[in-house]
């Protein structure tokens, strides 16, 4: 496996990329000014509030509080891990991404998101392959999909495929390093050593990602059998909580996704495109996931989710809603469709058609009929202890919303169902940050406006200003602010997001991203040449303040040196 990619390879490939081509390729930009403007990609909006600066090489959103690099954009945007982002800036580029050697930093055991992946993702493109391919000698596998009413057309569309009957077709095949296959879940090592193919006389369904790279697979046995389907184990390349079926295929088939429909598996997908229907995703035999709703709303704002309209059906549905409330901005719709007992999307569009399935679409029950509804059938809206329970459920789950008319309409009616005002409601709610809203409320300090405005204007600390006093004043933060100064001062020509990429992925980092994302209450289009000065001179002050204090106190106690005397009568003059 390779190493670490070197931090100067970083800071030099964030120097040469130009943020507004990378997400200009992906976002229609807008130029406004000095900087670009474009509806943000990461909520939903009708007026422009997302900006990319070419001076900074940042991107920020206004309304969300998306901010971030290049890298920090390809990562969420892409979905792709740190180094996966680095490797396609050098792709566009055209550079080689480096590896230091293992000995370099003394150890090679890294953390997975530093090894290259590549390897991995070639021998998952072979393995599926390998599967398509097989799927032509297999008359019996072809029978299966075609009694099960699928096409050959779907079948490419979808790449499905074949594992052969067999403990080493794939391995025989791939002539690839035992461990990688091992490592890419391909294969299994048993307890004593041997390495065999994991899927075997399956149809196999490539899970891809949102670059269509295979990052794995589901295997269904051909008629009954236990397990009916076997999945790829988590791996580098593939987290079963964040992925979703035929999220790839979907945008593939539709030039405009407006809405995604949520259903439980591979075979409805598959079905529901047989029929026309082609944008249903799959999670991965998991719960959705906090991840899967962010990935479904940065591509439409319509979601339908699909349930058995067994008790199992109801109970997941339940829980759907419960993640997906923190998500519900204005603007987005979310519905909820039971289905008859007994039937699943696949059974049920194959036995009465694409339009009557699309009319069930259509009637599906939008999200605040269905949590209202539920609330009442649970609890007894007729006694006091009914209500009491309803109004405690209720604001668990409405507390995390966003703020907007649709959780206002919410704690109104369940207000009125509980004969309760909605300020008594939300009374025990405090304030809390929606999910998706990034927006940093944090405590204005001079400290942060300092890191904020160097943060964007990393020239400004590039002043004959003595910072010895730094050294000495005591306040949260003051350390990385002297850092930061040093940094700059070392390489003045440095680039805010290069200076904001040195510190991925530790603490600190985190911190700076989130002051860099802030948007200080008002300060609003302020110039942060200012908004640093000011942030310096009230920091000088209170250092001042504290020397005073510290000089006064040591008088009272110890004495002063001659030093601190003329200090201290400097300090009293100053005053
Ligand atoms: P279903 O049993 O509803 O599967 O499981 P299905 O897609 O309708 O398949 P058919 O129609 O019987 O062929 C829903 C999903 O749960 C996961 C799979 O992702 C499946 O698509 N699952 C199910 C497993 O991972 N393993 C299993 O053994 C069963
Ligand atoms: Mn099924």
């Amino acid at each position: 496996m390779a190493g670490r990619i070197p931090q100067h390879f970083i800071d030099e490939l964030i120097a040469r990329t130009d943020i507004v081509e990378v997400i200009g390729q992906r976002v229609p930009l807008k130029k406004k000014g000095r900087e670009y403007a474009a509806c943000c990609p990461f909520h939903s909006e009708k007026t422009p509030s997302f900006y990319v600066s070419p001076a900074k090489q940042f991107y920020h959103c206004f309304g969300c509080g998306a901010h971030g690099t290049a890298i920090g954009f390809l990562m969420e945007y892409d979905n792709l891990e740190f180094v996966e982002a680095v490797e396609e800036l050098a792709r566009m580029a055209g550079v080689e991404v480096p590896r230091e050697q293992a000995s370099d930093r003394g150890g090679a055991a890294r953390s997975a998101p530093e090894h290259d992946l590549q390897p991995l993702r070639d021998l998952m493109q072979a393995a599926a392959s390998f599967y398509q391919e097989q799927l032509r000698h297999s008359p019996q596998a072809v029978e299966y999909l075609r009694q099960r009413g699928l096409s050959g057309e779907i079948a490419r569309d979808y790449g499905l495929g074949h594992a052969p009957d067999d403990w080493d077709a794939l391995l025989q095949h791939l002539q690839a390093p035992e461990e990688q296959l091992v490592q890419a879940g391909l294969a299994i090592r048993n307890e004593r050593g041997r390495v065999y193919d994991r899927f075997r006389n399956r149809i196999m369904f490539p899970i891809r990602n949102r670059r269509g790279q295979v990052i794995g697979f589901g295997g269904r046995v051909l008629g009954d059998g236990e397990p009916k389907y076997l999945n790829s184990p988590e791996t580098p390349l593939f987290h079963k909580g964040r992925e979703l079926y035929g999220l790839y295929e979907a945008r593939q088939f539709n030039r405009r996704l407006d809405r995604l429909l949520v259903v439980e598996g591979y075979m409805d997908v598959i079905a529901l495109a047989q029929h026309g229907i082609r944008n249903a995703v799959a999670t991965l035999g998991t719960a959705t996931t906090p991840e899967h709703l962010q990935v479904l709303f940065r591509t439409v704002s319509q979601l339908v989710f699909c349930f058995d309209g067994d008790r199992a059906g109801r109970e997941a549905a339940w829980k759907a809603l419960a993640v997906t409330l923190p998500f519900m901005q204005d603007g987005f719709e979310v519905g909820f469709l039971f289905l008859p007992e007994g039937e699943d999307p696949d059974s049920l569009v194959r036995a009465e058609g694409q339009a009557a399935f699309e009319r069930r679409l259509d009637q599906a029950t939008g999200i605040s009929e269905y949590l209202i509804a539920e609330l009442t059938r649970r609890h007894n809206v007729h006694t006091q202890a009914g209500r009491t329970h309803l109004a405690t459920d209720a604001m668990a789950l409405i507390g995390p919303m966003p703020r907007g008319l649709l959780r206002t309409a919410l704690v109104e009616e369940v207000a009125r169902l509980t004969h309760l005002r909605p300020e008594q409601l939300e009374g025990g709610q405090g304030t809390r940050i929606a999910a998706v809203d990034r927006r940093q409320q944090l405590r204005i300090t001079p400290v942060r406006l300092a890191l904020h405005a160097l943060l964007h204007e990393p020239a400004l600390a590039d002043d004959d200003m003595p910072t010895d006093w730094l050294h000495t004043l005591d306040r949260p933060g003051i350390d990385l602010l002297l850092e930061l100064i040093e940094t700059i001062r070392r390489e003045p020509h440095i680039s805010p997001a290069v200076l904001l990429e040195r510190y991925r992925g530790t603490e600190a980092g985190r911190h700076l991203q989130r002051i860099a994302a802030w948007q200080p209450p008002g300060f609003e289009g302020a110039a942060v040449a200012r908004m640093y000065q000011d942030a310096m001179d009230t920091l000088r002050r209170q250092h001042e303040e504290q020397r005073l204090e510290a000089l006064l106190h040591k008088a009272d106690t110890e004495g002063l040196s001659e030093a601190e005397k003329r200090e201290l009568r400097g300090l009293l003059e100053r005053r």
